[in-house]
């Protein structure tokens, strides 16, 4: 059985992939700053891995800190070590990711999300754990024009929070040119990820305001937020209203399983895998879907376009597919049911 360690594991999508992991017959090590998370929302994890069988309790674990500490990321590799079970791979979710934000306070995102996985690979060199799953982003693609994007498009970031993503990116290429014969690299772009566990046990809980699209028509719906604002009307796609590709949050933690996997048994290697379904489904849509699908209201209006957003973004997601053996089976209006189930769980 091996151990992984999950950084930002009580996450959106870190708390997701841990419980899979638990399913998968791993044990999850977490550390966890709750920046954006919090313990309360650890404990729903624990209580969700209880319900599935309370033996997976017994293989999860948490340690309350920043990955910009040294000393308590050397603190977990040598515990481990101590307990004769060391950490074999590393799943590495923490980080910062709300694009308002990240350019009112680039230092911030550049010291968390760069800094934060230096001192990672520091560590994990020291231990010689050297397999890496990296949480990367569409976001590196910046204003694509590709119908279907490929992991072999320009990277081209267009805010702080993409430039520290990509940057990560490529001091992880560096790394692993560095000892092509010892790591084992996968950065896995994410298009925009949605949903819920089906148990509405966990969900995508921001801290305040929501900045992404799938929470706020959660709060809208429940009543917490009065009406939507659709960013644009008048954009060159068939209802006026944006594109993206949204996946299913369960679908995305399985495939950082199948990747960690694919680079557990495969050979030394570094790569970028874009996740995402390939479907595109505008805003509109989404909107109306969800008001079907749940049976309620989500009163929007039109509002100016937001500045950095593009008509479009859908992943071509073939290389996933062929070599992860994976594919996504959840469909939007699953996504839309899932989400809105935790939302009503969560008041
Ligand atoms: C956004 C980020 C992206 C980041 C990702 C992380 C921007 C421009 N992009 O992606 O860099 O990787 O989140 O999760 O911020 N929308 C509305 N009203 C809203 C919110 C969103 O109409 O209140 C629209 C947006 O214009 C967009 C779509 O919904 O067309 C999805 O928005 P969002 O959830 O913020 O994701 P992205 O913009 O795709």
């Amino acid at each position: 059985m091996k151990r992984i360690l999950v950084t930002g594991g009580s996450g959106f999508i870190g708390s997701h992939t841990s419980i899979n992991l638990l399913q998968k017959d791993y044990e999850v090590v977490i550390v966890d700053s709750f920046i954006n998370s919090s313990r309360f929302f650890y404990e729903r994890i624990k209580n969700l891995a209880k319900r599935i069988d309370s033996n997976l309790l017994r293989r999860i674990i948490l340690f309350e800190g920043d990955i910009r500490d040294k000393n308590l990321l050397e603190g977990i590799f040598r515990k481990s070590i101590n307990e004769g079970k060391r950490i074999e791979g590393v799943i590495h979710f923490a980080g910062l990711k709300a694009v308002a934000e990240s350019l009112k306070e680039p230092s911030k995102y550049w010291d968390f999300n760069f800094i934060g996985t230096f001192r990672l690979i520091e560590v994990m060199e020291k231990y010689e754990c050297r397999t890496l799953i990296f949480s990367s982003s569409a976001t590196v693609y910046g204003c694509s024009k590709d119908f279907l994007i490929t992991e072999s498009a320009i990277v081209n970031p267009i805010n702080p929070y993409g430039h520290t993503k990509a940057a990560v990116e490529n001091f992880l290429k560096n790394i692993y040119d560095s000892q092509p014969d010892k790591w084992r690299i996968a950065c896995l772009r994410y298009f925009n990820p949605i949903g819920a566990h089906s148990t509405g046990m966990i969900g995508e809980n921001p801290n305040g305001m929501p900045n992404n699209i799938f929470p706020f028509i959660n709060q809208v719906a429940i009543g917490k937020i009065e009406r939507l604002e659709i960013f644009g009307n008048d954009w060159e796609t068939s209802d006026g209203t944006c594109i993206r590709d949204y996946i299913h949050v369960m679908d995305l933690a399985e495939g950082h399983i199948l990747s960690l996997e694919f680079l557990f048994e495969n050979e030394c290697r570094f790569i970028n895998l874009n996740l995402g379904t390939g479907i595109g489904t505008s805003v509109l849509e989404l909107v109306n879907i969800f008001q079907e699908v749940n049976k309620v209201k989500v009163p929007f209006i039109y509002t100016d376009r937001r500045v950095g957003d593009v008509a479009r973004i859908v992943a071509d997601n073939g290389f996933a597919l062929s070599i992860l053996n994976w594919k996504p089976t959840k469909t939007i209006n699953e996504m839309c049911k899932d989400g809105w189930k935790w939302q009503q769980v969560k008041g």
